[in-house]
């Protein structure tokens, strides 16, 4: 049975998801309410996190934690190692298509491939829900959450807004039409918004 699909996203009074500085301490404390069991995140993500991921301490995989599933169909992501090793994480998967670059011979990152020049999106949701998955997390600047809204894949939707106005760059709805329906809201110190969507079918 395909999973639970939740998305939460950090943004800014007029919708960007970055050129902002997100309160990571309650992002991450709020994304805890769902105990997933996978975080599926964009290559776009990680990439941008990469020099964080290497000077991070590395206490070693979570056997509790999710499973990091990482959407990478370039195969741009480097730091396999270093995100298994982080402590949230029981491990990682790296989501290829056939298309995908070849790997390093000796790798030993799990992987899965689906789609031709992309990863498929439906079958890996498929997959992991075969595989045991409930819960899907996922984190994602716009990209890969587009992608998913555009495939009516994403169940729940929560941004945490936050009161700045950065004046540049592209809402995370980009142009799609979406309806949603709500299903709670929070206020928190410092003018934080918390506003959870369950989120319509066509
Ligand atoms: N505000 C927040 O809550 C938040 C959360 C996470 C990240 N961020 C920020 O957002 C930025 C990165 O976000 P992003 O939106 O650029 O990238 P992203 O969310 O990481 O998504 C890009 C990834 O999605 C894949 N993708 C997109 N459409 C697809 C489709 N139809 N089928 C298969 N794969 C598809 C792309 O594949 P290809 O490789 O094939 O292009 C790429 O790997 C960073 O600056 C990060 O810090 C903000």
């Amino acid at each position: 049975m395909r999973p639970h699909v939740v998305a939460q996203v950090a943004v800014s009074l007029d919708a960007t998801t970055s050129g902002f500085d997100a309160d990571q301490a309650r992002f991450y404390a709020l994304a805890t309410l769902w105990q997933e069991d996978v975080t599926l995140v964009g290559a776009d993500t990680i990439l941008a996190q990469e020099t964080a991921v290497r000077s991070a301490p590395h206490p070693g995989p979570r056997p509790e934690g999710p499973l990091l599933a990482v959407v990478d169909s370039r195969a741009r992501v480097r730091e396999w190692e270093g995100l298994r090793q982080l402590g949230y994480w029981s491990d990682v998967l790296a989501l290829y298509a056939d298309q995908t670059p070849d790997r390093p011979p000796d790798s030993t990152i799990p992987e899965l491939v689906t789609g031709y020049d992309r990863v498929d999106l439906v079958e890996i949701l498929d997959i992991l829900g075969d595989r045991g998955a409930r819960v899907v997390r996922v984190d994602s600047g716009g990209g890969l959450l587009g992608a998913l809204l555009d495939l009516e894949l994403v169940d729940e939707l929560a941004l945490l807004v936050h009161p700045v106005v950065v004046g540049s760059g592209r809402p995370w709805f980009e142009g799609r039409a979406l309806t949603l329906e709500p299903a709670g809201t929070e206020v928190f110190e410092g003018g934080l918004v918390w506003l959870r969507f369950c989120v319509g079918r066509s």
